[in-house]
Order: C-alpha cells, then sequence, then structure tokens
C-alpha cells in the first residue's frame, strides 16, 4: 500500500468563454471539472500502474464529496478527513483572444480538533503502507511545519517518506529528513538560500541538501528534465523532445514514477529514466496526471544520461 496526502486538494475547473470582461456577464462555452491537488495528481498516476494507494488530506462540503468520488472512482481507498469548511475550486478560463485567467480559493480555515483528527487519521492510514508521499501546501491554518511531525510520525513506523512541497512547508520540514525530496529549481533556491543558474548551482545546492541525510533529491528542470543525487552518484537526465500540451502535473508524475520505481526495485539510472520518461509523457496529455502509457515507453528510451 501507498499512502499519499493532499492536504489542500482542489476541484480544478476550466471555463472557456469567447472573451472575459471585466464589470459584466461572461457567457461560459465549455465547463470541465476535474479533481486536482497535487496528492489527488500522484494518486491518479499510481493507480494508472496498478498500485494499491490510500489518500488522505482535509475535504469538506460538496467539493470534497466531488473529490472523494472522484478518488473512489480510480479505485483508490479515501481516508480523508472531513472538515466543516469547504474544499477549494480553482477557475481557470481560457478565453479566445489567449488570456488564461485564474481564480483560485484559499482553501478552508482549519480548527485544531480537525488538525488533530488528521493526525490520528494519518497514524491509521500509514499502518500498512511502506512508502507516504506528502505533496502540496496546506490550507489556513495548519502550522508550517506539519509535513515536519508527519515525516517523523512515518520514520518512527519504519515508512519511507516522500515529500514535495515549497515555501516555507517545504523549508520548515527538511530537517525532518524524507527518503526523497523533490524540489524544483525555485523551491531549491528558498531551500537552499542561494540562486541557482547554473547546473553547478543546481548541484552544489542539491549535495547541501543531500548531505542532511536524504537518501534520493531529484531537482526538476521543467523541459530541462531532472537531476538526481544520492550520497555516491549525481546525475542529469535530460528530457525528451515532445509537444507539451499541458506541463501542470509533471513534478507529481516524477513523484508518482519514483515511487513506481521503489516499488519495482529499479537500480538509480533506470529509475531516472522513468521518472523523466514518465514525466514527459505527462506533458503530452490535456488532463493533468494522465500518462500516455503507449508513449511512456519510447520516451524512456529516449532519455540520455550524463553522471557529474
Ligand atoms: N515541456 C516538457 N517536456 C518534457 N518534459 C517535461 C516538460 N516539462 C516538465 N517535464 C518533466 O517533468 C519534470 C517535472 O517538471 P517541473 O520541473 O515543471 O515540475 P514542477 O515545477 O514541480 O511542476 P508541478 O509542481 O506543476 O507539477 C521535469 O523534471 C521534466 O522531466
Ligand atoms: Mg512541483
Amino acid at each position: 500500500m501507498i499512502t499519499t496526502v493532499t492536504l489542500n486538494p482542489a476541484e480544478d475547473k476550466t471555463f472557456t468563454a469567447a472573451r472575459l470582461i471585466l464589470g459584466q456577464v461572461n457567457r461560459i462555452d465549455s465547463v470541465k471539472n476535474i479533481a486536482g491537488g497535487k496528492g489527488i495528481n500522484v494518486t491518479k498516476v499510481l493507480r494508472q500502474y496498478g498500485y494499491p494507494v490510500r489518500a488522505l488530506g482535509f475535504l469538506g462540503g460538496y467539493t470534497g464529496k466531488f473529490i472523494e468520488d472522484y478518488v473512489k472512482s480510480i479505485g483508490a481507498e479515501c481516508l480523508f478527513t472531513y472538515v466543516d469548511g469547504e474544499t477549494r475550486v480553482n477557475i481557470n478560463i481560457l478565453s479566445q483572444d489567449g488570456y488564461v485567467t485564474e481564480l483560485l480559493e484559499p482553501g478552508p480555515d482549519i480548527r485544531e480538533k480537525e488538525l488533530d483528527a488528521f493526525f490520528e487519521d494519518f497514524n491509521k492510514g500509514i499502518a500498512d503502507s511502506d512508502l507516504v508521499i506528502l505533496s502540496g501546501s496546506a490550507p489556513e491554518h495548519v502550522p508550517a511545519a506539519v509535513y515536519y511531525d508527519l515525516i517523523l510520525q512515518a520514520k518512527n513506523k519504519g515508512k519511507k517518506v516522500i515529500l514535495d512541497s515549497s515555501g516555507i512547508y517545504l523549508k520548515e520540514s527538511i530537517n525532518a529528513c524524507p527518503y526523497m525530496v523533490k524540489p524544483n529549481i525555485r523551491e531549491l533556491e528558498v531551500l537552499s538560500g542561494r540562486r541557482i543558474k547554473r547546473m553547478e548551482d543546481a548541484i552544489g545546492a542539491a549535495l547541501q541538501i543531500g548531505g542532511r541525510g536524504i537518501n534520493h533529491v531529484m531537482v526538476s528542470m521543467g523541459a530541462k528534465g531532472l537531476l538526481y543525487i544520492n550520497d555516491r552518484e549525481i546525475m542529469y537526465a535530460k528530457a525528451p523532445e515532445v509537444k507539451a500540451v499541458n506541463t501542470v502535473g509533471c513534478g507529481d508524475s516524477v513523484v508518482a514514477a519514483f515511487a513506481v520505481a521503489e516499488k519495482q526495485g529499479m537500480g538509480n539510472e533506470e529509475l531516472l529514466k522513468f521518472c523523466v520518461g514518465v514525466s514527459a509523457a505527462n506533458a503530452t496529455t490535456l488532463e493533468s496526471a494522465v500518462i500516455p502509457m503507449d508513449k511512456t515507453e519510447e520516451l524512456i528510451e529516449q532519455v540520455k544520461i550524463i553522471r557529474y
């Protein structure tokens, strides 16, 4: 079993419209609603590879129910913690004049007793999992060090923890030393306090993070690819060139692919190629975290590795 945690899931609504005019009535041509949030995306990819997954996090209201129904429909187990507030809806408006307008809700306020309930659910939810994946940021009133506590709890029970977060949530938890961390360049800058312009900068910062006792550091660099560091190896994998349709969820695809590779006992070079191939494949589909399996094999074969 693999446990995923999404503290701030969202329903992603995509509207298309001819144009959007502020202060006027705007008619929408089409609507597409999907369950989103980084850990939900990881869950989606893991289910496509057929792994049993249990999804945890905060949900509330009708939107929460929509997300739970979706997660069940893809065959994942749900152990969400229900809160009084309402799960957020993020609106993306694509207008024909080329503008993309986003309206992002903050998410529900989490009360102290709801946070306590989540920690209880987490304890239960990880019991039979060997891998625990913590993704994304958190809603209001969740302490910045939430992942620090969750990582220690899971590690105490012998679980491997994968962390993919940003800003304060990442910075406050890194000293708990997860098994794997996947910052992008911006997140690595925040973590290391250094500007990253060249590959050497990224390697230096990743070594500094890994040196604290994290087994695997993966730095994602968008279309450029992925840098991988452990205590013996430094490898860079260039991403294959693809016609990118939607790169949202590429980071989540790397995280899910890492978990698959770990389950399959892949060596580090194979693992790195797999993560880059799967995330490049994600970029070719319109819906986030949908991996076209037929293209993935071919993309994995195209990945070139440079050792430093
Ligand atoms: N245009 C692209 N073409 C090929 N591969 C890509 C492209 N964009 C991203 N990838 C692959 O996906 C990986 C993760 O992407 P990225 O660095 O954008 O993650 P991220 O910033 O964490 O994204 P998010 O948090 O939105 O999922 C990259 O390391 C790369 O291997
Ligand atoms: Mg990311």
